[in-house]
């Protein structure tokens, strides 16, 4: 008898529990794949992993709407892919309610220590709060000189290398990568700028100075090299791009960047096709109503508005999809068209965008929008126009594929990370 009412127990209390946890969640009926298409150890996530990166989530947000669920893999509870502009900003917005996954942080950990990237609340904001003035606008106007002279010396490389670029060289390997590497890193750049590393153990600097080598290196390199390839892929573009950046004959300072529009516009659509964190995730913290931007049709017929989410829902964001969602962006959403950011009425208007950096989320939004925005977006500029005012890129035969590998990699014949490129040294005009 006592046996019977043990196991009982703990039955009714399950059961119980599944009926209440139902009312404060509106996910039962979420419109989404079916259940019958995932796999029974990994759900849809192994699918969506295979593909493209985020090709997956592109094509089912275009199906089921901007918010579905998916089945998780190990039999954990069902996934929400969110794209909806109010509810990711509103994610976004709270870093007390949603904090990052927990399968994403012991990798991020692993990768770049336990540092701003990692830290959470609290931790979260005290440690931003230290190393933010490193990266005000003043900060990284400072830092822009240093970076400036470090492109003009490597633009005196290439001139040195001509005889190597006239032969019409091709290049596997990755070209921005290698040629932001010949950058000073952040950390150097704010120890020499501004003594806010005081009081620091050496752990914690080792700490901070991976966040930056991995947030900032790795991120502008591989940017760099979808630049590269958009670029190789439209001579059109490119050369426009050259006449603009061939303008400037001297050091390109932090203003003479600001002024060049042409490159902005390239720069602008490099990050909205290959924004270099493709998704990323949240977990719920607390039970907590949604505000959706497009109301969705759930499978009980029922229109929401808003959306009942309950503690511990996991949320993945595809911030690449969001970028380039045809319904928002226009059918062209996929192709390479710098020029829809310098005419008018060619996008819409912000409201009906995402809500972040230039209407994209590549720098995610809210207390987290990427600290090194600013430095990230001028190096990237001069890097861009310093390689392309010496050099034409040509594209080579070479089928591009992409992976989501917590950062964009291109892949090429099954190697990652390698992009082939053809390069000619360009004719001044
Ligand atoms: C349909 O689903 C919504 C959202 O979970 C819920 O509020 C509503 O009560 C459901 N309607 C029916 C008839 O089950
Ligand atoms: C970096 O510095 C902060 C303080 O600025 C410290 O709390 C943290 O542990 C260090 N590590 C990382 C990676 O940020
Ligand atoms: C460095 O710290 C000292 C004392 O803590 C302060 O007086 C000085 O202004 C700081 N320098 C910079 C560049 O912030």
């Amino acid at each position: 008898m006592f046996f019977a009412a043990s196991l009982a127990l703990p039955l009714v209390w399950f059961i119980a529990r599944f009926i209440v946890n139902r009312k404060r969640s509106d996910i039962r009926y979420a419109p989404g794949p079916s259940a019958k298409s995932a796999s029974w150890i990994w759900g849809h996530e192994l699918e969506a992993f295979r593909g493209q990166a985020l090709e997956v989530y592109s094509k089912w947000m275009y199906t089921y709407g901007p918010l579905f669920k998916i089945n998780a893999a190990f039999f954990h509870n069902d996934i929400i892919v969110v794209g909806d502009h109010a509810a990711v900003q509103h994610i976004f917005a709270d870093i007390f309610t949603y904090m990052k996954g927990p399968s994403l942080r012991p990798i991020t950990a692993n990768i770049v220590g336990k540092g701003v990237l990692w830290a959470e609340g609290e931790d979260h904001v005290f440690q931003r709060r230290l190393l933010s003035p490193a990266f005000t606008l003043e900060s990284v106007k400072k830092m822009a000189d240093v970076i400036s002279e470090c492109a003009e010396k490597v633009q005196c490389l290439f001139t040195w290398l001509e005889w190597k670029f006239d032969q019409g060289k091709t290049f596997a390997g990755f070209l921005g990568p290698v040629v932001i590497r010949a950058f000073p890193s952040i950390v150097s750049l704010s120890l020499k700028s501004q003594n806010n590393t005081a009081g620091l153990s050496t752990a914690q600097i080792i700490d901070n100075i991976s966040t930056f080598i991995m947030a900032g290196h790795e991120t502008t390199g591989g940017a760099l090299n979808f630049a590269l390839m958009e670029l190789a892929r439209s001579s059109r573009v490119q050369q426009k791009l050259r006449r603009e950046v061939q303008q400037f004959r001297d050091a390109l300072s932090y203003d003479a960047i600001q002024k060049l529009e042409y490159l902005d516009a390239v720069t602008k659509e490099v990050l909205r096709l290959h924004p270099s964190v493709p998704h990323t995730e949240r977990v719920a913290m607390r039970d907590d109503i949604i505000p959706l931007a497009t109301p969705i049709r759930m499978r009980n017929g029922t229109v929401l508005t808003s959306f009942k989410v309950q503690k511990g829902q996991v949320f993945h964001i595809p911030l690449m999809t969001m970028n380039t969602n045809p319904k928002v962006w226009g059918e062209d959403a996929g192709e390479f068209q710098p020029e829809r950011w310098l005419t008018p009425n060619a996008i819409r208007p912000s409201n009906e965008l995402p809500h972040g950096w230039s209407n994209m989320v590549t720098f995610t939004d809210g207390p987290r929008l990427c600290i090194g925005y600013r430095l990230a977006l001028f190096e990237f500029k001069v890097i861009l126009a310093t390689l392309s005012r010496s050099l034409e890129f040509h594209s080579t035969d070479a089928t591009v594929n992409r992976k989501d590998i917590l950062t964009l990699q291109p892949v090429v014949d099954g190697k990652c990370g390698v992009l082939p490129l053809r390069l000619t040294l360009a004719s001044h005009t």
